[in-house]
């Protein structure tokens, strides 16, 4: 039996380590499903989920739609540029005109930061984040968490670094409220402008030098120069940025033989990350991709039938 009394799940800083754990082991038995011959459970059979994408995505949008699928949910997809959004209808009215057909959850990715909670106001739906604005991505940090854990056996006491646009980025601060819920060290790198002073009061060491950093690591998260998201220049040029904080064949020399380097994508090939490395870094990249599939079905699973206490998978 699982006990799950969360209906929304809109950030990792609001979830326990207890309830990221109940989310862990149900995402390993709907992986398990997922290399069956027939990869379908009957959890969410009648349930209705729209996914709400009011900015683009490939990897979340995907997978969200996949876990419902393999969860026998109605899927319904929703895409900002090819609604009536374009035609001056609000975000709110939006959701009004799908609330009328009743659906038990809401999986929404929108710009604009900690805008869930109040959108949350005219559904009676579930909402999961699929990531607001530079706040919270959580189930982007629940996939990431999860394939470290996969790989390294635990969560506790490891080393973090997390290198690049931390200003913008709400995989970092996702994935800073989770790991440090397992007691592992955060550390951040990347230019002084792209760190804010918010990222102090975070418990997470801060550095600019990513040479220093990379021996220490168990764990290193490249993020995505987000350059829709900056209305000025953060740093003089890419070729500056390249220079000083992307791993190259050289930088790499300097890591852990088994520190795991991660990006959530999309990966700016030679900006994050070397394209020279790319045979070497891809399959872990893309292994997250997969493990994704699996927590979002356990996310979908745990908000879609609970209210209480709920029967786990097998
Ligand atoms: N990591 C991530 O959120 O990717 P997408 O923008 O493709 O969903």
């Amino acid at each position: 039996m699982v006990n799950w009394q969360k209906k929304h799940i809109l950030g990792i800083k609001d979830l326990t380590r207890q309830e990221i754990e109940v989310v862990f082991n149900l995402a390993a038995s709907f992986k398990e499903l997922s290399q069956r011959e027939v990869k379908k459970a009957p959890a969410l059979r009648g349930k209705t989920v729209i996914n709400l994408f009011f900015e683009s995505s490939t990897r979340t949008r995907t997978s969200f739609e996949l876990a419902a699928k393999r969860l026998s949910a109605d899927v319904l997809n929703f895409s900002s540029s090819t609604s009536s959004l374009s035609k001056g209808e609000t975000i709110v009215d939006t959701i009004k005109n799908l609330e009328s057909y009743h659906p038990d959850i809401l999986v929404i990715r929108i710009g604009y930061s900690n805008s869930l909670y109040s959108l949350s106001q005219y559904t009676s739906a579930s909402i999961v984040n699929a990531g607001d604005g530079a706040n919270e991505h959580p189930t982007q940090a629940l996939l990431d968490m999860f394939t470290v854990k996969e790989i390294k056996g635990t969560l506790e006491g490891l080393s973090v670094l997390i290198v690049g646009d931390i200003k913008h980025s709400r995989v970092a601060r996702s994935n800073i409220f989770g790991f440090q819920k397992f007691s592992s060290s955060l550390r951040v790198c990347g230019p002084p402008t792209l760190i804010p002073y918010e990222f102090h009061k975070l418990g997470v060491d801060i550095s600019y030098n990513l040479d220093e950093c990379l021996p220490q690591a168990d764990v290193i998260i490249f993020l995505r120069i987000q350059q829709e998201r900056q209305t000025s220049s953060f740093f003089p040029s890419i070729r500056e940025y390249v220079n000083n904080f992307s791993l190259n064949p050289e930088r790499i020399k300097r890591t852990k033989k088994d520190c795991l380097i991660m990006h959530p994508g999309p990966v700016n090939w030679d900006i994050e990350i070397s394209s020279q490395l790319k045979e070497r870094i891809h399959p872990l990249i893309l292994k997250q991709v997969e493990n994704g599939l699996a927590v979002r079905m356990a996310t979908l699973y745990l908000v879609g039938t609970q209210k209480g206490e709920y029967e786990n998978t097998d």
